[in-house]
């Protein structure tokens, strides 16, 4: 892009600008002081203004468009002068924001056919940042890769994650061993199904990502599922908006009580949420661990029956994924959107272990922008 500044005008508390292209912007004073691309501290990139120490009547004294085509603004107080380059102006131009896309591409039950969509070689991401900007592109899009062809040895899911960033830590350690084990702490350490569900809803901020590393997996049964609970709640939005504003109002409450633990933990929060823009935030649904309902109570019967609604939904095979994790597939998911579960399995047929990792989304998101050299 590169456009010019045409003419510049005061109006009110902003200056107007008029562009080459015929568009038209208005910045507003405090917003200009505050963004002067000089006060900012070149390691950092930290801003080093602070607007607290002028009045909140500072504006222009004097201003131009000046002989490098920059606007050019003398301001009232603090002796200081500031340029800003058209291209800057144009791309933080708040006044002429464009239209909020979403990043989400939901999917349902068709990406059972081409599950090839969302998978991506170990190598290829260990040795190129294409493929890993390719991966985290699948992870932040659609919520959900499968790496194929990583060695099994235990831990070695974890150079592949810290191509990424560092490990989101929880109770169940790193790796958490997805094993049947005597006396478990959690129902994935047995071998009984496990209904669709996200990990650690009772925490403040649950995990953004899991990975679930599949080390062995020959006993009979133990098909994996996903479920995209962004898909169920846009579907929920578009047919049935009482049901959906249901979701999104009334908190659930979310405990982990497990024996193993010196902590008990609680947590509240709606089941679907939404981010500033209307898109959707996180989807909070899990069966085995929702605590004992403590809604007013006039939202008591309105809430079942929406949240039974919903769960039928995350369960419906119009929208489930299914399939059978090989030995060196890493089953990526976002946790706080794609639901998962898996099929009861028989040990006595064979062996089935898998090691767990969980990042938080910020790691995902940060790194996507860094690679992609976005700027902000
Ligand atoms: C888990 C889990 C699924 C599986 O460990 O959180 O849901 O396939 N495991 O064992
Ligand atoms: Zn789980």
């Amino acid at each position: 892009m590169s456009v010019k500044l045409s003419k510049v005008s005061k109006n009110g508390s902003g200056l107007n600008i008029e562009w080459s292209d015929g568009k038209k912007s208005n910045f507003n004073f405090m917003w200009l002081r505050d963004n002067c691309p000089l006060d900012m501290d070149e390691d950092t990139r930290e801003r080093t203004f602070n607007i607290l120490e002028v009045s909140e009547n500072i504006h222009p004294k004097e201003y131009k468009i000046n002989v490098d085509g920059k606007l050019e603004i003398e301001w009232s107080e603090g002796n200081h002068t500031s340029f800003y380059d058209p291209n800057w102006l144009r791309k933080n131009c708040y006044t002429l924001k464009e239209k909020y896309i979403s990043p989400y591409k939901l999917w349902d039950s068709k990406l059972n056919s081409n599950l090839e969509s969302i998978s991506i070689d170990y190598e290829n991401i260990m040795q190129s940042d294409e493929d890993l900007i390719q991966w985290l592109n699948l992870l932040h899009e659609k919520g959900f890769s499968i790496v194929k062809n990583s060695p099994t040895e235990k831990k070695s899911a974890l150079p592949l994650l810290n191509r990424i960033s560092h490990i989101r830590e929880t109770f169940f350690n790193t790796p958490f061993e997805v094993i049947s084990i005597p006396k478990p702490n959690n129902l994935a350490y047995t071998s009984k199904r496990l209904v669709n569900h996200m990990d650690l809803p009772y925490y403040e901020l649950p995990p953004g990502y899991q990975f679930l590393h599949c080390l062995v997996n020959n006993a009979e049964g133990g098909m994996s599922r996903a479920v995209d609970g962004f898909f169920v709640a846009d579907y929920l939005r578009n047919n049935d908006p009482e049901t959906f504003k249901t979701l999104t109002r009334v908190p659930v409450v979310f405990v982990n009580r497990d024996y193993t633990q010196d902590k008990k933990r609680l947590y509240h929060a709606q089941e679907i949420t939404l981010n500033k823009d209307g898109d959707y935030n996180d989807i909070r649904f899990s069966v085995p661990t929702m605590g004992i309902m403590d809604c007013p109570p006039e939202d008591m019967e309105k809430f079942y029956k929406a949240h039974y609604k919903f769960g039928k939904l995350l369960h419906d095979k119009r929208f489930m994924v299914e399939f059978k994790l090989k030995e060196g597939d890493i089953f990526c998911f976002n946790n706080r959107r794609v639901l998962h579960g898996r099929t009861e399995y028989d040990p006595n047929t064979g062996h089935r272990h898998l090691q767990g990792y969980y990042l938080d989304r910020d790691e995902i998101i940060s790194r996507l922008h860094y690679l992609k050299k976005a700027e902000f």
